[in-house]
């Protein structure tokens, strides 16, 4: 397999944990590069669950090396969480197989904190995990980084020098109660002793993978209309979730992608507040909802329903340069009668094809729809292309000329194995 990237093409939860886990039987390396426990990516295997956060969706194979790249932040409790979880579940996480970027950012107890204060008023629904005040501080250059936090003398450095700056905003501004430096000092010293032994310089690793001819799959989180310059603004997490940030998140240059891969639900969903275009607050909507299991892998929040949207869609595939798209949840459309596919927005008497910077400017939104017929059969034993039914062939084939790219994946089902690759396209 070539160099494959992994994104997702609309406000995440899209299904990538699932195709990674799929793909890494392929590859040799899986590097996560942005985001990092506001993501929950699950991968189901014989009849175990397992949701990831921030170890790469690669972990349940034996023999690869999973890496935390530089652009994700790290709550270091609970990758330590993670990793023990995984373990338990008999899986192998030692520095042979599992190691984190040197340079990659730590989630202080203050940026949880600020994070979640901070939602009350700019109401943007996070997943309160201190993801945006983490990347501030990393632009602000008053960030602790891996390679600060396995140093005990930095550590105290790093914390001593921000310590009262962040407890007077958390007392004065957010009017919450303050930090413990002391007990705060002594947990972060325990914790990056505990995690030294994964920590190094994986744009090295990757280097040296990659000249030694190895596969290697890049994991995004999130999706493209998340994302901090092009996603529907402010209403976006607080990091690039595109297929270009995987060369900046991983220490290497675009010269090494071969493949992005948009991972597409067959409707929409979102989590969290902002602009929706084709939400359903309806029957079908919770019938969605209901089929689909949209509940937030990560915070358990029931995730808004509704239409698949090709402006969503053809903005993501544009940012992404997208080759080939996984379409996922096909099942969960099975038993409706017709389905709707939104082509484009119409506002006033202007007709978008493609996504405006400020979709919250258009509060009056109208829709153009395509309607298409649907398909009764349960189609999550088919595994032969040719043996789903007629009009969901026709839904798929209308995705892809409407978009533009072909489907290299369609899922029907979490499993592994329900699984149909249409054709081998890379
Ligand atoms: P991610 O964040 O993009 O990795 O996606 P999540 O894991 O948050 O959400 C996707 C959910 O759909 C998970 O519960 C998956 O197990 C499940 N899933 C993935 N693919 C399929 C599919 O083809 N059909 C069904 N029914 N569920 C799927
Ligand atoms: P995966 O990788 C869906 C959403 C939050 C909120 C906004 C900002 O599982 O697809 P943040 O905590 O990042 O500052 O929240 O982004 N969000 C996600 N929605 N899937 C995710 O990740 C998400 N990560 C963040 O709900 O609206
Ligand atoms: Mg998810």
């Amino acid at each position: 397999m070539a160099n494959v990237v992994i994104v997702g093409t609309q406000w995440g939860d899209e299904g990538k944990g699932k195709v990674v886990d799929l793909l890494t039987e392929r590859s040799d390396l899986v590097v996560r590069f942005q985001g990092g426990n506001n993501a929950g990516h699950t991968l189901v295997v014989g009849d175990k669950k397992v949701i990831l956060h921030l170890i790469p969706s690669g972990i349940l194979h034996k023999e690869k090396l999973c890496i935390i790249g530089s652009g994700v932040v790290i709550d270091p409790e609970i990758l330590l969480d993670e990793i023990n979880a995984l373990r338990q579940k008999g899986y192998v996480v030692s520095p042979e197989s599992f190691a984190i970027s040197d340079r990659a950012h730590v989630i202080m107890p203050y940026h949880k904190m600020i994070d979640h204060a901070r939602d009350t008023t700019q109401r943007i629904g996070t997943t309160g995990r201190g993801i945006g005040p983490a990347y501030e501080d990393k632009a602000r250059r008053t960030g602790i980084r891996m390679i600060d936090l396995i140093n005990e003398d930095m550590l105290k450095k790093k914390i001593e020098n921000i310590f009262d700056e962040k407890q007077e905003y958390l007392s004065t501004i957010l009017k919450i109660k303050g930090l413990d430096k002391e007990e705060m000092l002594v947990k972060f010293k325990d914790l990056g002793k505990h995690l030294k032994p994964y920590v190094r310089d994986t744009s090295i690793v990757i280097d040296k993978a990659s000249k030694q001819g190895k596969n290697l799959l890049f994991e995004g989180a999130q999706g493209g209309n998340l994302d901090m310059d092009y996603g529907t603004y402010p209403y976006v997490t607080s990091s690039n979730t595109i297929a270009g940030q995987a060369c900046v998140g991983s220490g290497i240059g675009p010269t090494m992608i071969d493949i992005v891969l948009g991972i597409c639900k067959a409707y929409t969903t979102r989590v969290g507040e902002g602009p929706f275009p084709t939400e359903l607050n309806d029957e079908t909507g919770e019938r969605l909802r209901a089929f689909g299991g949209e509940y937030g892998s990560t915070t358990g929040r029931p995730r808004r329903c509704g239409w698949l949207d090709l402006v969503a869609l053809r903005h993501s595939i544009r940012i992404s340069s997208i080759s080939y798209l996984a379409i996922t949840k096909l099942d969960v459309l099975s038993g409706l009668k017709t389905i709707k596919v939104a082509t484009a927005y119409k506002s006033g008497e202007a007709i978008m094809e493609d996504m405006p910077a400020d979709l919250c400017m258009h509060p009056n939104l109208e829709l153009v729809f395509d309607e298409l017929p649907g398909w009764e059969e349960n189609i999550s034993d088919i595994r032969q292309y040719d043996e789903l039914p007629e009009n969901c062939k026709a839904y798929i084939s209308y995705i892809e000329k409407n978009l533009g790219i072909d489907a290299a994946i369609v899922s029907v089902g979490p499993k592994r194995e329900e699984t149909i690759i249409p054709k081998e396209l890379f």
